[in-house]
């Protein structure tokens, strides 16, 4: 069944408070519970309670202290029903539960001999009955009671109340969250873990205590995370003015998570993956990645916990607003022109590839199936491109006033994305009707734009057409608004005044058009020469921008713009042109200009080191294949290293030099310049191992053994792996042996042996689904070999047999029965058969017709394969 957000009604009874008592068992867990419950004043009331709850057994139920009879009550599938309800009354229950047996990892459930909790969307409701839906807030108090020895640790929201030791071995401690909070934010944890502990004071004088709590072989991996979380506070009391509200903030790392984190009031739980980090096991993507999600789940305590969503269509009001806040902590962080570059490739990448398959969706989407499905890259990152452009249209002043009174109004409250628009509405009296459209329409705007330059007038006028394609059940687009950023250049690379015709003065640097008519034009006068324009500056927008450029002024930009995301794009349009084109013919000439504008970035030694591997960077496969009418999967690999060898022929000393200048014997540090000279200096190596010479394959075997970080181990391992040497097979042995021990690690080591571009690759990624260190129960080892495997290796997946299709299909009926969620992602992956040949397309629609046939599949599953079938 379909739920759709028209038919949102507010709840008819509300839960003020919630007493639980967990009593954790080795084979079953017991949760009693005592709900205060009303009828809310706000809604028209049935008399009919309807709680949620799912996989739960029912042990024993009361109404304000009197059992009830079997007559009084109906317990389905999904939930409880109870007939008479009085206005206000105290229900409890007593229920028994199977976390070891929940392999779904939603709920409550173990990972490893620790137990923990993961509820949101809508995981509560499968620990006892609840009003499990968001603008339901509640104070709850949770008492948990195991076994001292086995779970010395036991946490949960809030405040620690008082520890109690019973002689039968057990022990249990009472947690109080003196925070109303939506089921979604419980938590809780028992286990034998370990924790570093900081403290943090915030500017209003409140000393909060840091801890992050690991199982004990990790607790010397704790220290980044640490670190990352004492920045993000200061960050969000200096950018936002907001502070922490607890004595006490709690990270865990736990080793079985379907995402990436969770931001659970007070206590906030991590896969393993976000929070443990070593310069010797982690790689500096890892050390970002931690950065960036520890800050982004504590940014959420504001954007998310103390205002949440009214139910979750609204989903992109915490997450599209809390990733826009993690994105500008990073480039406030590290280097503020290649974060940005990072974040448009991973939004073209995604979710320009979702917008335009049967998955589309609009950020706030209006109808869903499985909520989990939702989680999209759509509602995080095209979300936080849309909180982006109201802060681009309001400027950074006025973006803050908006946000405090965002704050200062919801502050307890359970709102909708048009609530936070509001705010940015009133604070700048303008209109946000037409820019609200970003929330209701799917699909990613093309801006068509031309330009016209009359030197006799010294005017120049672009013009500029949007449009957006069809998605599913919206043919028709209205116009969206679109803050549009651009500069023009002139022939010597300085900015010109930019003057809009009827304005009085010029502005120099970048001017923020506002697009908002289907077609819309807009000169500039006093324009003395012909300028090479800057578009979409900062990527300003989502959208696709097309723009006649020549290869020259291409050229002139990767060599001149001032803005880091303009150069580089521009070095992306130039290498997309010549590789699509050799696509096509092989032998296409290249660029004699292309080469030199190479050259001239490799032998750079003033610009941002960081930025310069974005620059030198070619467009991936995947990108490629999304310019395309229809996928060639062989010829982008072909065309796409061919054009590698090329460029390393050609500039092989300067890729030799490059490697050797930025060597550094220093220690490890994962800042924003070692970052950079590293990437760019495993980019040349990547560069110069298409040359097939033994002395490159030495650089790397060396690079290897030396071992300095975990980085540079990774980047000279992957490109060894890729040839047909013995080497490739003993450095991944030694590889293996040293850290066989380390599951993290481990996963690595899988995805790069899932990754690698050879002939067997599937039957090798088939017998290592075999091996001691893969589990199928894990999260983390399915992405790292499945998903890697056919999400990342184009050539393996698609493999022409349809082995590939057939491999995955079998492999989401597998985990289907195991963990919903985590199935459901991987058959996402076919929904974009559309892309490719008649063959191949037939052979993805067999697979997903065939996991509609199945009985008994999940819902996460149906949803996405059945959407993907509908034309
Ligand atoms: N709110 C979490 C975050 O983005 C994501 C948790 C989603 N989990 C899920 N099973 N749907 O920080
Ligand atoms: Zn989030």
């Amino acid at each position: 069944t379909t739920i759709y957000l028209k038919d949102y009604r507010p709840p008819e009874y509300l839960i003020d408070r919630v007493d639980l008592t967990f009593e954790l068992g080795e084979e079953e867990t017991r949760v009693r519970s005592v709900l205060q419950i009303r009828e809310n004043p706000a809604a028209e009331v049935s008399g009919v309670l309807r709680l949620h709850g799912e996989q739960l057994e029912l042990i024993a139920l009361s109404l304000d202290g009197r059992p009830l009879q079997a007559t009084e009550y109906q317990v389905d599938d999904e939930g409880l029903t109870i007939q008479q309800m009085p206005a206000q009354c105290i229900l409890e229950s007593d229920v028994r539960i199977l976390p070891q047996k929940n392999t779904a990892l939603e709920g409550l459930y173990k990972s490893g001999t620790m137990f923990c909790t993961q509820c949101e969307a809508e995981g509560f409701r499968k620990i006892t009955w609840f009003l499990d839906r968001p603008d339901v807030m509640s104070r709850f108090t949770t008492t948990i009671r195991a076994d001292r020895i086995r779970y010395p640790v036991l946490l949960s929201n809030g405040n620690p109340l008082n520890e109690i030791q019973t002689d039968d071995g057990m022990h249990q401690i009472t947690w109080e969250d003196p925070f109303p909070k939506p089921a979604y934010l419980f938590a809780l944890v028992a286990g034998d873990l370990r924790s570093i502990e900081a403290s943090h004071t915030t500017p209003s004088g409140r000393d909060v205590a840091l801890k992050i709590y690991v199982e004990p072989e990790n607790i010397d991996k704790c220290d980044h995370a640490m670190a990352s979380l004492k920045h993000a506070m200061a960050w969000d009391e200096r950018c936002y003015g907001r502070e922490y509200d607890l004595d006490i903030y709690m990270v865990v790392a736990v080793n079985d998570f379907n995402m990436g984190a969770m931001e659970n009031k007070g206590l906030n739980i991590f896969n393993s993956k976000y929070v443990l980090a070593s310069p010797e096991t982690a790689t500096d993507r890892d050390f970002q990645g931690i950065e960036s999600v520890i800050a982004h789940e504590y940014f959420h305590n504001w954007t998310g916990n103390r205002i949440t969503c009214r139910d979750w269509f609204q989903l992109s009001l915490k997450e599209g607003l809390t990733v826009f806040r993690d994105q500008e902590f990073s480039a406030d962080m590290g280097s503020r022109g290649v974060k940005r570059i990072e974040d448009v490739r991973l939004l073209r990448a995604h979710q320009f590839a979702e917008d335009a398959s049967p998955m589309a969706h609009p950020v706030r989407p209006d109808s869903y199936m499985e909520i989990n499905n939702f989680y999209t890259v759509t509602v995080y990152e095209k979300g936080a491109e849309v909180v982006r452009m109201q802060a681009n249209l309001l400027g950074s002043d006025l973006y803050r006033k908006g946000t405090d009174l965002y704050f200062e109004r919801f502050d307890g409250q359970a709102v909708t994305t048009d609530d936070f628009v509001q705010c940015m509405a009133e604070v700048s009296g303008r209109d946000f009707s037409q820019f609200k459209r970003w929330y209701s329409q799917a699909g990613t705007p093309e801006l068509k734009i031309s330009s016209d330059f009359q030197p006799e007038q010294q005017r120049y006028t672009l013009t500029v057409a949007q449009h957006c394609p069809a998605t599913p059940g919206q043919p028709d687009k209205a116009a969206f608004l679109i803050p549009f950023a651009v500069g023009l250049l002139d022939k010597n690379g300085n900015e010109m005044p930019l003057q809009l015709q009827g304005e009085a003065e010029a502005i120099t640097g970048t001017r923020m058009l506002e697009v908002s008519e289907r077609r819309q034009q807009f000169t500039f006068i006093g324009i003395n020469e012909r300028p090479v324009p800057a578009l979409l500056r900062g990527f300003s927008a989502p959208v696709k921008v097309q723009y006649d450029y020549s290869d020259e002024e291409l050229m002139f930009l990767m060599a001149a713009e001032p803005d880091g995301f303009c150069r580089w794009d521009a070095a992306q349009t130039l290498a997309q042109r010549i590789l699509l084109k050799r696509v096509a013919t092989p032998d296409a000439e290249i660029p004699a200009g292309f080469v030199e504008a190479f050259r001239k970035a490799l032998t750079d030694r003033e610009s941002d080191q960081a930025l310069l591997a974005e620059v030198l960077t070619l467009p991936s496969e995947s990108y490629l294949g999304d310019q395309m009418k229809e996928v060639d999967v062989e010829g982008i690999h072909r065309s796409r290293e061919s054009l590698k060898r090329h460029l390393a022929l050609t500039l092989k000393d300067e890729l030799l030099s490059l490697y050797h200048d930025n060597y550094s014997a220093d220690g490890y540090a994962p800042d924003a310049v070692s970052i950079g000279r590293r990437s760019l200096r495993n980019l040349a190596l990547s560069y110069l191992i298409q040359l097939d010479d033994p002395a490159v394959l030495q650089l790397c075997i060396d690079q290897f053994r030396a071992g300095q970080n975990m980085t540079d181990v990774l980047a000279a391992l992957s490109l060894v792996a890729d040839k047909d040497v013995p080497e490739a097979e003993q450095l991944l042995e030694q590889f293996y042996q040293q850290w066989k021990n380390d599951p993290l690690v481990m996963d690595k080591w899988f995805t790069l042996q899932a990754l690698a571009n050879r002939p067997d690759t599937l039957s090798r990624v088939e017998n290592l689904m075999k091996h001691p260190a893969f589990s199928l129960a894990n999260p983390n080892k399915v992405r790292s070999l499945i998903g890697a495997f056919c999400s990342g290796n184009a050539v393996g997946f698609h493999a022409a047999d349809g082995s590939g299709y057939q491999f995955l299909g079998d492999r989401v009926l597998e985990l289907d029965g195991m963990n919903p969620q985590v199935a459901s992602r991987m058959v996402r992956i076919m929904a974009r058969w559309q892309r490719y040949d008649k063959q191949r397309q037939q052979m993805m629609k067999a697979q997903l017709e065939r996991i509609l046939k199945t009985e008994g599949i999940s819902r996460d599953v149906f949803e996405i394969a059945s959407k993907s079938l509908e034309q």
